[in-house]
């Protein structure tokens, strides 16, 4: 591979006396699509969070271009989806949207956010409150946060949570556009394999197959998990 952009080594997470991920290694290139399957309890979710800097590992490392992933420069290379949108419930669709690029100091802030809200369909909930908002239409807002600063990687845990046809064919045009890296988990391993040009297979931390996308079957994917 010419142009690593990720790269994990002995990447270990412990919680007490369980590890959620165990001595994972994982190099993905510039523009790769990677999808990461696993049962319930496989550590997808905790991988998400390392390789966005949102967790600490208890061993080994994370490096986006050559840099951890928690530094401060290098967050806003990174959208993230996680399992819960955290989204600010008293505030509306638009103010959840102008603090991401207020964080991060984004330009022409009202036009971005205005441009997103209308890309997820959410422009009439511009100053609803995100708390009234539907499953969907809460993880439409999440996409929307986490795209708005126009970020190189995307990490995403189970992102097609929640959405509809609508919403299922926005995420899928924004995963690999324009040479982004994207990592996805998902449970849907035959949806998972058709997006990804990459997978990682996950059990009890471990990595039980990784490799390009074509070289593995949906059935022969399940029966490793
Ligand atoms: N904060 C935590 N404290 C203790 N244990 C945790 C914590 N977070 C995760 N774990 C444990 O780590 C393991 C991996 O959890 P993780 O949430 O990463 O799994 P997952 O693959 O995302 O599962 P699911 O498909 O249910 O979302 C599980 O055994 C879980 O109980
Ligand atoms: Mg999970």
């Amino acid at each position: 591979m010419s142009d690593p952009i990720l790269t994990a080594r002995g990447l270990t997470k412990r919680y007490s006396h369980r590890t959620a991920i165990a001595e994972l290694d994982l190099t993905v290139g510039r523009g790769e699509t990677w999808a990461v399957f696993g049962r319930n309890g496989a550590g997808k979710s905790t991988l998400i969070r390392l390789l966005s800097g949102l967790s600490v590992p208890t061993d080994g490392l994370v490096r986006i271009a050559g840099a951890d992933p928690r530094r401060p420069g290098v967050r806003r290379r990174i959208g993230v989806v996680g399992h819960s949108t955290y989204l600010l419930g008293d505030l509306t669709a638009e103010e959840n949207l102008l603090c991401w690029c207020n964080l991060y100091g984004l330009d022409r802030p009202k036009d971005r956010v205005g441009d997103w809200l209308g890309r997820v369909g959410l422009e009439d909930y511009r100053n609803e409150r995100t708390s009234v908002l539907s499953r969907g239409q809460a993880q439409r807002l999440t996409l929307a946060r986490a795209l708005v600063p126009e970020p190189e990687i995307l990490l995403l845990d189970e992102p097609f949570t929640g959405l509809d046809l609508s919403g299922a064919a926005l995420l899928r045009e924004e995963i690999g556009k324009g040479g982004r890296t994207t990592i996805f988990a998902t449970h849907d391993v035959e949806a998972g394999l058709a997006l990804a040009d990459h997978v990682l297979a996950l059990k009890a931390g471990r990595d039980v197959h990784s490799g390009e996308s074509g070289t593995i079957g949906a059935r022969e994917v399940a029966e490793r998990l």
